[in-house]
């Protein structure tokens, strides 16, 4: 099979922006700093869950699906984006997030009641020890409400948080090549992706998409906002192998092509951290680029510090991938750490 010509249906828009922080690039005395900008990606403000889900949702479709199921954290960018895919297709979206309800929605829940669940499920942290745990006991439950909404007459069909990986990968390859021909139209070329890391499907892809269309020449960078490096390195590996055998491939994986760093987390997932407000703050206040707190802000708080141990070359094109994620600067659990 050819990755490009793996069923998708058109979502957003594309290419998205690439824009050079010079302001930036200057402040630091680095490499020359460019970003990816696919929080502008057209739909609902966008981020990198919808490149996925123009793979998710082309299978949805090829399966009759009436309906989408899927889960997440309260602040979920995938939730949100994937009801606002599917309405643009017509499909109705059932949803189960892992948190406790709040008195009144903010940041993304908000938009996931504006943009109009058909129906949003809880599942009590309280009720678990451990976040694995939690994420486990989500996913089962969203599989149970596929069941019950197969007995409502309904065509389920189930999304993973952050999508099944070998969409992630082929949505992550493709926009890869994207960024190519955008740097090629500049006469350049791009040396080192960085991305925030959760799922680390964004990150696969990227590495693939390097693989595949860049001779493995493009070094990339995940910054991890939840899991340990060595883990997602296992995911991120077992992954590769996966789309690449769909792809009828075999390519050799060094370990120093899958380059994950887990310093950055701070306590925990979407617990704010100081260098995620100054990173923040930084990007705001030089580029007037908004960074959100739980992916692209601890991220950007990585790469910095990164950058700062010369973890780059002066001359290398480094190219920063905004994975979105704005509107949980507005939700009641981050907006507080940017207060004085
Ligand atoms: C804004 C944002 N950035 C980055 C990520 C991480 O992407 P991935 O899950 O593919 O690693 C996510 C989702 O998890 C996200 O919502």
């Amino acid at each position: 099979m050819q990755i490009l010509e793996v069923s998708r249906i058109p979502l957003g828009s594309w290419p998205t922006p690439l824009e050079e922080l010079r302001n930036l690039t200057r402040a630091l005395g680095g490499p020359r700093i460019f970003m990816k900008r696919e929080d502008l990606c057209g739909i609902a403000l966008g981020g990198n869950k919808i490149r996925k889900l123009e793979y998710a949702l082309a299978e949805a479709k090829s399966q009759g699906a009436t309906a989408l199921v899927t889960s997440g954290a309260v602040q979920s960018n995938h939730v949100r984006l994937t009801i606002a895919c599917a309405n643009r297709l017509g499909l109705k979206t059932f949803v189960v997030l892992r948190g406790e309800k709040p008195a009144f929605p903010t940041g993304n829940l908000l938009l996931d009641h504006i943009l109009g669940a058909a129906e949003i499920h809880w599942v009590d942290p309280k009720d678990y020890t451990t976040r694995e745990e939690l994420v486990r006991a989500t996913e089962r439950r969203a599989e149970l409400l596929a069941e019950d909404l197969r007995r409502r007459g309904e065509v389920p069909y189930v999304i993973p948080n952050g999508c099944k990986p070998l969409h992630s990968a082929f949505a992550y390859a493709t926009c890869v090549l994207e960024l190519l021909e955008q740097m090629r139209a500049l006469n350049l070329a791009p040396d080192v992706i960085v991305t925030a890391c959760g799922t680390s499907g964004t990150q696969t892809g990227l590495i693939l998409g390097s693989l595949l269309f860049a001779q493995g020449q493009i070094r990339v960078v995940g910054i991890s906002v939840a899991g340990k490096a060595e883990l997602l390195k296992e995911r991120i590996r077992r992954n590769l192998e996966e789309a690449l055998s769909v792809l009828g491939l075999e390519m050799d994986l060094p370990a120093q092509a899958i380059e994950v760093y887990d310093d950055y987390v701070g306590p925990g997932y979407a617990v704010p951290t100081r260098e995620m407000r100054e990173a923040v703050e930084l990007l705001a206040r030089t580029e007037g680029i908004l960074l959100d707190p739980v992916y692209t802000g601890k991220a950007m708080a990585g790469f910095l510090d990164l950058v700062r141990r010369g973890a780059f070359e002066a001359g290398e094109n480094v190219v920063f991938l905004h994975t979105g994620g704005v509107p949980a600067l507005f939700a009641d659990t981050q907006a507080p750490a940017f207060y004085p």
